[in-house]
């Protein structure tokens, strides 16, 4: 997810399921992406068909509580307004799976492929992304309709060619059907948590500070302490080259040295955030990357991107409406340019994204340890939460999928052997391999099951719009 990434990854419709539905995807599930070898999205859960339907419900699911008005805004480039999200994801079945595999395919609607398509040039000409916003037709409910439209055939096509569990099957026809129909998946989760990052963004803008989610008011409590673990380093794997669904740019596993390296086990609070701004963090030079402080200077930076004060206290625009900034919620909505200035601030660094990985695969506290509240309609495929939670102390790393992303200081860049898949979908990654830096982990609106350890999400070194967080290392031992 990022740039044309982010933003090309991910619309709703007053069709769409009931709001009550939402609080029941929000259940927590024994998650899968502990899994170092990564299929996140599990095998066995039955056959695609199902699948399919479950995943895009849960899209419908996030956007029913949005007006169409709230659907067709776009606040800035990298933002796409929600209809959009729901009808590009629905593209890319269409183009990439019915396209390819329905007999007698025809296109819903050929316009659409010009105006749904995000990134992909070889697939033919795109509507502007800036101008995303400027689309008052096809409205939400039509989106709704392009998305029965494709839903009905794509259930026809899956029932018909991969009946049985995701896993059985040999034909080679169907091997590449279940590889796209995979990809799918991904693609549309992916656009969920954009669907919501840019919504966010939409709603943010608005002087009547609506609140886009109802949720529980939860009272702030005392931030827990942090502690560091400690790793050895040396020669470890890297990357992800397993049966299990993962991205191109994951691949290939390889080895890299590692030295002795600490790493946080929680993120980075908004208290310990404000104590960084009131010494001068978004003030002193010395402690920034000279882009970053070109950004400072730019665009005024002197706060995460949603704060904004009001008299003696700093409030924050959430999902669930604008209130005061809590100390013991994980900061979130940083670049990686006020990243680094804090752990710099901190005298400590990020760490790079195999040492997070390494760390993660080595001591992260189980998902499931934390699963046993579980409930819901859907257990597999719901969010954490509209807003990252307080971090609840415990021993072992902990907000690693569930809270915020974490920068990196390693860029985006294709592994020792990594090549591009033939094909469209050799667009999906492997193009973004420039000025974009590493993400890790996951954040509380990354659909369960997405994330895994060794996913590499990516962005521009500037963007704030992401729930992008902060956790710390440490080269030196104690
Ligand atoms: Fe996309």
């Amino acid at each position: 997810m990022s740039a044309p990434t982010t933003t090309d990854r991910f619309s709703a419709s007053n069709d769409s399921p009931a709001q009550a539905s939402i609080d029941d995807t929000l259940a927590v599930h024994p998650a899968t992406h502990d899994s170092p070898s990564g299929d996140s999205l599990g095998d066995g859960l039955g056959d695609f068909a199902s699948e399919y339907e479950r995943v895009r419900r849960l899209t419908e699911e996030l956007a029913a509580p949005l007006t169409p008005e709230d659907q067709t805004v776009q606040t800035m480039p990298d933002v796409s307004p929600t209809k959009w999200h729901r009808a590009h994801v629905t593209w890319f079945f269409e183009a990439f799976v019915l396209a390819e595999h329905q007999p007698g395919f025809s296109m819903f609607q050929d316009t659409y492929w010009t105006l749904f398509n995000s990134y992909y040039e070889s697939v033919g000409a795109r509507y502007p992304r800036a101008n995303r916003g400027h689309i008052s037709r096809p409205g939400a409910q039509d989106v709704g309709d392009y998305r029965r439209h494709v839903d009905d055939r794509m259930l026809d096509l899956l029932s018909a060619r991969l009946p049985g569990e995701r896993s059985g099957g040999s034909r080679p026809e169907d091997d590449a059907l279940r590889a796209l129909v995979s990809l799918g998946f991904h693609h549309e989760h992916q656009h969920q948590e954009l669907l919501l990052m840019d919504i966010k963004h939409v709603l943010s803008l608005n002087p009547l500070e609506p609140v886009g989610y109802p949720g529980p008011r939860v009272a702030p409590g005392s931030p827990s302490t942090a502690s560091w673990i400690e790793f050895g380093g040396g020669v470890v794997d890297a990357g992800n080259s397993s049966d299990g669904f993962h991205f191109d740019n994951e691949e290939p596993t390889h080895a890299v040295l590692l030295r002795p390296f600490r790493l946080a086990d929680r993120l980075v609070t908004n208290g310990e955030w404000l104590e960084f701004m009131t010494d001068g963090g978004y003030e002193r030079h010395e402690l920034w990357l000279s882009d970053g402080w070109a950004r400072v200077n730019g665009e005024k930076w002197c706060s995460p991107l949603y704060w904004t004060r009001d008299g003696s206290q700093w409030r924050e625009h959430t999902l669930h409406g604008t209130r005061p900034v809590r100390l013991d919620e994980p900061v979130v909505h940083v670049s990686h340019y006020e990243a680094d200035a804090f752990a710099t601030w901190a005298g400590k660094r990020l760490p790079t994204e195999f040492e997070w990985e390494h760390a993660m695969r080595e001591s992260m506290v189980a998902p499931q340890a934390r699963d046993d509240q579980a409930h819901g309609i859907d257990q597999e495929y719901g969010i954490e939460g509209f807003h990252p939670a307080a971090d609840t102390a415990g021993t072992g790393m902990r907000q690693v999928f569930d809270s915020a992303w974490q920068w990196t200081s390693s860029a985006h860049l294709p592994y020792p052997g990594f090549t591009t898949p033939a094909g469209a979908v050799g667009e999906y990654n492997g193009k973004f391999m420039s000025g974009q830096m590493v993400l890790r982990g996951g954040a509380s609106v990354t659909p369960k099951g997405h994330a895994r350890v060794s996913y590499r999400n990516f962005f521009p070194p500037h963007a704030r719009w992401a729930f992008s967080g902060v956790r710390l290392a440490d080269t030196q031992m104690s």
